[in-house]
């Protein structure tokens, strides 16, 4: 089996990885000659935990090669589409111009018997159109979408919840051909829906919105927590215990970020309101409008300690938009920094990975090299992202190398009682503030 995949950033590089450790002759396919350099040399164009190990041993045995070439796909069983889908400057809507450019560049150089299956997030009728445009070739496509999250990336492609295979009526030949490429994910008993293009799309962006909605759930019980003085994450445990509801993505703090969800659900209501659904995806304006209010509830609670203390100084700890990743894009982290910043504060923040990607997205934030440099002349620490090892500081040490007495944390990541018992005014976001021990 030969495979192709089209496009080498999050999504691409791990799948093509993934089919070569399956044992197929794969070839990545991207325009950036940069990144496809230091693919071929084992190394990924970003922090991805498992995949350069994943990435060595396929350049190693020759069986993942990387090319900027587009025409190399020819004699390719499968090609895969993996390019980004942002969102369109000056909209709502996504970008496709990736993905038909990919379309464009490959239509040279497919035809019978050959399978496209597009992986990218696309608004729903994207497939339809795509196939129209293939089929004088005589290749045929299918949309095969990724749930893949970054930092478990390699994981949820080797090992995924579900394959979902979106064809054309009665092509039994694609998903003949899925199943042979995913034989041996098939046979550890996964399950596997196949489904037409227009649904194949749908699962893709319902997944995404419906995550976003469950973690702005759990953010708007924040906000009101924070009126009534409740404790949200004492509430999300309990409504958590309800296997209806279940416990997982209801983790109030900072909100979504990244390259996917907030992206998607604007591009998901932009699309509805094409096709006259504008009211029925109204609720992801509402989603999208309480994510953003928790950034602005975090920059509040620093400027209001920060005016309680006469200081102007925050040491923020974190800036990728999740832990396991170096990916800044949309960062709630890195907004809080840029406004702070804007807003006249003293920002030095520290990442154990993220340094290099928030340093190109805001050069003029200063990035320390450890946790130590951020925090020692701070008056306010604040938790941006939840990497493990701010979970695991020791709050009695890091009084020994700070003057801050406060931290406010934007993921509810940290023990409060023992920030507290190590002398520490600890303000979370949908929780009571706790007050130093004495
Ligand atoms: C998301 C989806 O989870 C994947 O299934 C999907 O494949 C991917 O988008 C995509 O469309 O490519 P990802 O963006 O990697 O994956 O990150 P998530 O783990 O979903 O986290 C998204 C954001 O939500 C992060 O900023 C995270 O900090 C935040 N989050 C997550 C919360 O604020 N609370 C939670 O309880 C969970």
């Amino acid at each position: 089996m030969k495979i192709a995949v089209i496009g080498c950033g999050y999504l691409g590089a791990v799948h093509a990885a993934a089919m070569a450790s399956l044992g197929y002759d794969t070839l990545g396919v991207d325009v950036d000659e940069a990144k496809i350099e230091r693919l071929r040399r084992g190394e990924p164009p970003f922090f991805e935990p498992g995949l350069p190990e994943l990435l060595q041993q396929g350049v190693g045995a020759g069986t993942l090669r990387f090319t900027t070439d587009v025409s190399e796909v020819v004699g390719s069983d499968v090609i895969f589409i993996a390019v980004g889908t942002p969102q369109r400057a000056g909209s709502d809507a996504a970008d496709l111009t990736y993905v038909d450019a990919a379309v464009e560049s490959l239509l040279p150089h497919i035809g019978e018997g050959t399978l496209v299956a597009g992986k990218s997030t696309v608004p729903v009728g994207t497939a339809q159109r795509l196939a129209e445009r293939i089929a004088p070739t005589g290749a045929a496509l299918a949309w095969n979408p990724e749930f893949l999250r970054e930092g478990f990336a390699v994981e949820d492609t080797l090992a995924p919840d579900r394959l979902v295979y979106g064809v054309a009526d009665r092509d039994d030949a694609s998903v003949a051909r899925l199943d042979a490429v995913y034989a041996p994910i098939l046979e550890r008993g996964t399950d596997r829906l196949v489904v037409n293009f227009a649904t194949a799309e749908l699962v893709k962006v319902s997944a995404n919105a419906f995550l976003a909605t469950k973690i702005s759930f759990i953010n708007a019980m924040a906000e009101l927590s924070e009126t009534v003085g409740a404790d949200v994450t004492q509430l999300a445990d309990a409504i958590g215990l309800d296997a209806r509801i279940g416990r997982r993505f209801l983790n109030a703090g900072l909100g979504f970020g990244g390259g996917c969800l907030p992206k998607d659900i604007r591009a998901f209501q932009a699309r509805a309101a094409e096709l006259g659904h504008g009211e029925t995806l109204g609720f992801l304006r509402e989603v999208d409008q309480i994510n953003l209010r928790r950034r602005d509830r975090m920059v509040t609670l620093i400027d209001r300690e920060l005016a309680r203390l006469g200081g102007d100084r925050v040491a923020m700890l974190g800036l990728a938009f999740k832990p396991n990743s170096d990916d800044v894009r949309d960062s709630p982290a890195l907004d809080v920094c840029r406004r702070l910043q804007e807003g006249g504060r003293v920002v030095r923040a520290f990442d154990p990975e993220a340094a290099e990607t928030a340093g190109r997205a805001m050069p003029t934030l200063d990035i320390a090299g450890s946790i130590d440099e951020a925090i020692r002349d701070a008056d306010v620490i604040a938790l941006g992202t939840e990497w493990q090892q701010f979970r695991e500081l020791d709050p009695s040490e890091v009084a020994t190398r700070t003057g801050a007495r406060v931290v406010i944390d934007g993921r509810n990541a940290l023990d409060a009682k023992r920030w507290a018992a190590a002398g520490f005014t600890v303000i979370g976001l949908g929780r009571p503030e706790m007050a130093p021990a004495a």
